[in-house]
């Protein structure tokens, strides 16, 4: 390896200490993130457990993708265990802890080293247990992610990830940069055998910026009797995308087909998805392969499975190929997934987009939607949502889905936008009040609590429209909930009241229960408020925001109209906290009154 002295020291000064550590690496496609940590893995003692996952560019990938990598080929990963990490009966806390487990029983002898690889492309669950892997006590782990920064955008998980880490731990954070003109000079010397001219090594260092993928690429292009003084005269691709088409121009046909067709399938290629798509029969397929896997662009990833030997190759000869021929691809890889019953919606909607099948896609979006928010993958189910919303900006299941998953994501603001849009979207009371519902749930999580009281009145002219049914209980008990936590205890208590009668005769246990706990939170608050004041040296009394006197104890909720001020129970320690991460457990967790299944718009 060229030059990095620093950083490779850095990284083994962490591995060579007593304790766990963490360091993420980062740069630009192509710069040697990735060459940096074999550096490291490979100079290791045989005894340090090793563990390395990949995630999978462009897709939304299996949730803990990360981790199944990583461990997929080791013994003693029990195979039942890591069938229980993708497994949607386990809530996604539950998950996460197997993951943990899985991470900590193959870890905790002696050290070990974890490496996430591309945590850009990584799915949240993956990036989840990272941060948790992170927080582990005992054991002697270093943790090693990778990321390119450019591929960060604003909602990624892994850029709030990074900002949390920083400020919790005492992450190394390696930041690499291209190569400099010596260090370009020192690549050339070790890739040729001979020091390089100085022409030579400027002007290779100039057209490639000092990036090592590309400096490799090029050096690629003169061919086996190399010469530098030679290549440096001759024209040269100005990209990195150039220097890489010149090589797959220079393929056989019949190879340029099956590399094209595979730069389309994705990072792994199934060989069956791959005759399949290409019409290759087998043994010819074998053959070409072969050759492929000899001249160094594709690899053997697994048993019947193959791969680009890097993800830029894989990009820029997908984008090079003529758009009808990629579509043409994408086609043949949806009507293989759809025959064979694929359950792997985002990959379904990936091909159907490529494929300008936009029904497929819609129908997969929905589905993929439902099933990622199911689980608890609410960052994926967001992604998939939009995907779908592109084609039919109005549909309310994925507007109702878009809105979950970016609340459950966290992402408050998109969910907001989207939960708009669900109701300006929406034709009838039923399908108002399950929009209002979520607005109602944003707008107190974001503490806007005069929209919030407009928001409670408008979801209660929509309730004197909607027949006697469950999205009439459900709407109360909205309502319920919106009052208590606004602290208007009469309030809370009557439609609470109301709620569990009307529950209670539909037979809707759920929407019973609500309204119960909504009713009790609301007392409790009073007591408490009261119990506060009373130890402060009151007089056995609070004082409502109207300055008027509320009783406390079990005698509240006969004081009607006692407001207990309008503020933030949060704030003042009031109501019980409801985390969001208790939301992310599947069938649960959603705001108690919010259908897990969207009630408006599930046609
Ligand atoms: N310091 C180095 N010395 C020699 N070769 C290097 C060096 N850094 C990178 N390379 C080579 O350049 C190529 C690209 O490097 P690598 O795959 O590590 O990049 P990366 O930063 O991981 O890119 P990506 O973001 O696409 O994963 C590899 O073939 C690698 O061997
Ligand atoms: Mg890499």
């Amino acid at each position: 390896m060229v030059g990095r002295d620093d950083e490779l020291d850095r990284l083994r000064e962490l591995v060579s200490g007593p304790q766990s550590r963490v360091a993420v690496v980062a740069g630009e496609p192509g710069v040697g993130k990735s060459r940096l940590v074999q550096e490291l893995l490979a100079g290791l003692p045989p005894v340090t457990t090793v563990l390395v996952g990949q995630a999978d560019p462009g897709a939304l990938g299996r949730p803990f993708e990360l981790l199944l990598d990583a461990v997929a080929e080791r013994e003693g990963a029990a195979a039942e265990r890591l069938g229980q990490l993708t497994d949607p009966s386990h809530s996604l806390v539950e998950r996460l802890h197997i993951g943990l487990e899985i991470v900590r029983s193959l870890t905790d002898q002696g050290r070990a080293v974890l490496v996430f690889e591309d945590l850009h492309w990584a799915d949240s669950e993956s990036i989840a247990l990272f941060e948790r892997i992170a927080d582990l006590p005992g054991g002697s782990r270093v943790l090693i992610g990778t990321y390119r920064p450019e591929e960060l955008t604003r909602r990624n998980p892994v850029a709030e990830l990074l900002g949390r880490l920083e400020r919790r731990h005492s992450i190394s954070h390696l930041r690499l940069e291209r190569f400099t003109l010596a260090d370009t000079s020192a690549f050339l010397t070790a890739a040729t055998g001979s020091t390089p001219s100085y022409r030579a090594a400027v002007a290779l260092h100039k057209r490639t910026g000092g990036n090592p993928f590309f400096l490799e690429e090029l050096l690629k292009a003169g061919g086996d009797d190399l010469d530098l003084d030679k290549l440096w005269q001759s024209p040269l691709p100005w990209s990195l995308a150039e220097a890489l088409r010149q090589q797959v121009d220079d393929l056989d046909p019949a190879l340029r087909r099956i590399v094209e067709a595979a730069a389309v399938l994705g990072r792994k290629v199934p060989f069956d998805l791959l005759a399949a798509v290409t019409r290759v029969p087998e043994d010819d397929l074998i053959a070409v392969l072969r050759e492929l896997v000899e001249r160094g662009l594709l690899i053997e990833l697994g048993e019947d499975e193959f791969g680009f030997r890097h993800a830029l190759t894989r990009e820029a000869i997908a984008d090079q190929m003529l758009g009808r021929q990629r579509r043409r691809l994408h086609e043949l890889a949806l009507e293989n997934l759809l025959a064979s019953g694929s359950t792997d919606m985002a990959l379904v909607a990936h091909h159907a987009k490529g494929a300008g099948r936009y029904d497929d896609l819609v129908a997969a979006a929905r589905r993929g939607c439902e099933s990622y928010l199911a689980i608890g993958s609410a960052y994926q189910a967001l992604v998939l949502a939009e995907d779908g919303l592109c084609e039919v900006p109005e549909d309310l299941e994925l507007l109702a889905g878009a809105a979950r998953g970016a609340w459950l994501a966290g992402l408050t603001d998109d969910a907001t936008r989207y939960a708009q849009r669900w109701r300006a979207a929406a034709r009838t009371p039923d399908e108002r009040a399950a929009a209002l519902q979520m607005l109602i749930r944003l707008a107190w999580e974001d503490r806007r609590r005069t929209e919030m009281d407009a928001l409670t009145d408008e979801i209660r002219q929509v309730i004197d429209e909607l027949p006697h049914g469950p999205h009439r209980a459900r709407a109360m008990a909205t309502v319920a909930q919106a009052y208590m936590l606004r602290m208007r205890t009469a309030d809370a208590v009557a439609w609470a009241d109301k709620t569990a009668a009307i529950a209670e005769e539909l037979g809707l246990s759920e929407v019973r229960l609500a309204a119960k706990v909504e009713k009790g939170s609301a007392l409790a608050m009073v007591r408490r408020a009261a119990g506060a004041h009373a130890r402060r040296g009151g007089e056995g009394g609070v004082r409502g925001a109207g300055g008027r006197r509320v009783l406390p104890g079990p005698g509240a909720p006969g004081h009607a109209g006692g407001r207990l001020g309008g503020g933030d129970h949060r704030a003042r320690g009031g109501a019980p906290a409801r985390p969001r991460h208790a939301a992310h457990q599947p069938g649960r967790g959603l705001p108690r009154l919010l259908p897990v299944r969207p009630a408006a718009g599930g046609r």
